[in-house]
C-alpha cells in the first residue's frame, strides 16, 4: 500500500480547540484527555522528545527519581528511542490502557503519531497500550512493578508487552507500534 501523506498533528490552526489536554489521572498521575469528539483514525499528537541510541537510554538516570519503573521512552524501528524527558510535549503523559482508544505508529519520516483507535468521545482519558519492552525474566516482582492499573473491564493486568517473554538487555521502552502500512483502521 502506499504510504499516505498526512497532516502533522501539530499543524491544526493556531486557534482551533485543542483535541487534548493534560490534567491529573484517575490512572496514574497525569493523564490526557479528549477536549472534543475525535474521529477514528485521527492523528490526534506527534509523540515528540529527543532521539538517543538505546545505550545512551540505558546510562540515563531514573525519569521519576520515586519510581524506577517509570519511563519516557519509546522504541523507534530504527532502534533508537525517542526520549520524551527532554522536548517531551502532552504525549508523554498519555497513560496505558488495556482496551485503549488509541494507537501509536510511525509515519514515513519516522514520527511516531498517537492516533484515535476508535471514535473517542469528549471528556475521555486517551490511553494506548505500552506493550513494555522491558529486560528480565517475568517473575512475579517485575508482573508487581508494571502492574497495570487501567480499569478496563479486560485490563490483562500489565503494561509489559504479552508477546516478549524477555528482552535481552536495556531500560524499559514502549513499543509495539502498528506500522504505517498495515493500518487497517484508517
Ligand atoms: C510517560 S508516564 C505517563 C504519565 C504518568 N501518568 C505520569 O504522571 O508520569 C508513564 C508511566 O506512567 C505510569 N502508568 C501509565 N499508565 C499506567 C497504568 N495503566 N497503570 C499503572 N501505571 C501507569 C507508569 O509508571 C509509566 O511508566
Ligand atoms: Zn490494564
Amino acid at each position: 500500500m502506499p504510504a499516505r501523506s498526512r497532516q502533522t498533528p501539530s499543524a491544526t490552526p493556531a486557534r482551533a480547540k485543542p483535541a487534548y489536554s493534560v490534567r491529573n489521572s484517575p490512572i496514574h498521575g497525569r493523564g490526557v484527555f479528549a477536549t472534543r469528539a475525535i474521529g477514528k483514525g485521527e492523528d490526534i499528537v506527534e509523540y515528540r522528545g529527543r532521539r538517543i541510541s538505546m545505550e545512551a537510554a540505558d546510562a540515563l538516570p531514573d525519569s521519576d527519581p520515586d519510581n524506577p519503573y517509570h519511563t519516557f521512552l519509546f522504541e523507534l524501528n530504527d532502534g533508537r528511542v525517542i526520549d520524551a524527558g527532554v522536548r517531551g510535549n502532552a504525549a508523554r503523559w498519555i497513560n496505558h490502557g488495556c482496551q485503549p482508544n488509541c494507537e501509536p505508529y510511525e509515519d514515513e519520516d519516522g514520527r511516531v503519531i498517537i492516533a484515535a483507535k476508535r471514535a473517542i468521545r469528549a471528556g475521555e482519558e486517551l490511553a494506548y497500550d505500552y506493550k513494555l519492552n522491558v529486560p528480565g525474566r517475568r517473575s512475579a516482582r517485575l508482573l508487581a512493578a508494571y502492574a497495570c492499573r487501567c480499569g478496563s473491564p479486560r485490563c490483562r493486568g500489565s503494561m509489559l508487552d504479552p508477546a516478549k517473554g524477555k528482552a535481552a538487555k536495556g531500560r524499559a521502552t514502549k513499543g509495539g507500534k502498528a506500522p504505517a502500512k498495515d493500518r487497517k483502521s484508517r
